[in-house]
């Protein structure tokens, strides 16, 4: 089976590329670099440099493939209420022209990078998949409207998907090529932000009077590898049309305190930190019910908080 990974030159789809490679996959590559890198790109994979945006590139990358991975889209909280349009334009619009795409080349699997931050802010802890839907930013509605499209041509067009709703992913992937990591520029994320951190560059925690147990924000990490081990599994499920959303997360929390404490332990230092303001738009806790995926999927999520602050650090050496 060849699978077409969009945003596979980014820190997610990179991993997916190199485990679907590892386990006997044909890949091919589409990504328009734009926050991805074309150096995590491998070498003999089938690589479309192109964007959602363009039908035709689409068409160019979809050629000879059973099955979409669909990673590729903006992903930024903060950049999202700043410039909606760009990620309505992007993550819906061009989705919506990778659906056309596939429909026209008959391909009929899709498994979507969709986020917990289709939620908003929860009434109910852990979050189910069946939980109501009010995101609090441009990012999370583009998700969430994607999810709606999904849904719609699985039941007009025989489309067989799933949507894969992403708490908080962390941790690196061992490739043959040396580590596949964030990236990212600003990195946003804690745990690089954390393992980074110094008297000079010095991390900061946001909101330290939390409604939590020790006032600061609980989210829910899991590892990249873990990750893309759902996504397989996601993949391996899809049977007749239809549309099937599924939260990925560990199932249970950690503060952001107990992220710098595990970093410490890790690096052996003790990281230096400052306490300050809540960020925008931050839920006080999110955490995952992934009971869905464990039963439908067979999955379950194997390396915890340890391992995936010491696989970023190796990552970083
Ligand atoms: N945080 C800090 N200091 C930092 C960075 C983060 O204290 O330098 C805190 C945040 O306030 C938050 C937690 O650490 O409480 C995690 O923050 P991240 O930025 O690492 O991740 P988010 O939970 O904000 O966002 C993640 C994904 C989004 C997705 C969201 C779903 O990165 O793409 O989960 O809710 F939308």
């Amino acid at each position: 089976m060849r699978v077409l990974v969009t945003g596979g030159a980014g820190y997610i789809g990179a991993t997916a590329v190199d485990i679907l490679i590892a386990q006997g996959y044909e890949v091919s590559v589409f990504d328009d670099c734009s926050t991805g890198h074309a150096d995590n790109v491998a070498s003999g994979v089938t690589f479309v440099q192109g964007s959602l945006l363009n039908r035709s590139e689409i068409a160019e990358a979809l050629k000879g493939c059973d099955a979409v991975m669909h990673f590729a889209g903006k992903s930024l909280v903060g950049e999202s209420v700043e410039k909606p349009e760009l990620y309505w334009s992007v993550n819906v619009g061009g989705t919506r022209n990778l659906l056309d795409e596939m429909r026209a080349a008959k391909i009929s699997k899709l498994i979507f990078s969709s986020s917990a931050a289709t939620y908003g802010e929860p009434e109910v802890l852990p979050i189910l998949e069946t939980a109501s839907n009010r995101p609090t930013n441009a990012y999370g509605a583009t998700k969430l409207a994607v999810d709606a499209m999904i849904t719609d041509e699985a039941r007009g067009h025989g489309l067989s998907a799933a949507s894969l709703r992403y708490f908080n992913v962390a941790g690196a992937h061992k490739s043959t090529r040396g580590w596949l990591r964030e990236r990212h520029d600003p990195e946003t994320h804690l745990i690089p932000n954390v393992l980074r951190s110094s008297t000079s560059k010095t991390v900061k925690i946001f909101g330290t009077d939390w409604p939590t147990k020790d006032g600061t924000c609980i989210r829910d990490y899991v590892h990249v590898v873990d990750l893309i081990d759902a996504h397989i599994k996601a993949l391996n499920s899809l049977g007749s049309a239809g549309h099937e959303i599924f939260n990925l997360g560990s199932g249970g929390g950690y503060s952001v305190r107990e992220v710098i404490a595990a970093a410490t332990q890790a690096t052996g230092s003790q990281i230096p930190f400052i306490d300050s303001p809540r960020r925008a738009g931050d839920p006080a806790v999110l955490i995952a019910d992934i009971s869905k995926a464990k039963r439908i999927l067979g999955w379950q999520p194997t390396r915890n908080l340890e391992v995936m602050v010491s696989d970023t650090l190796a990552s970083f050496e």
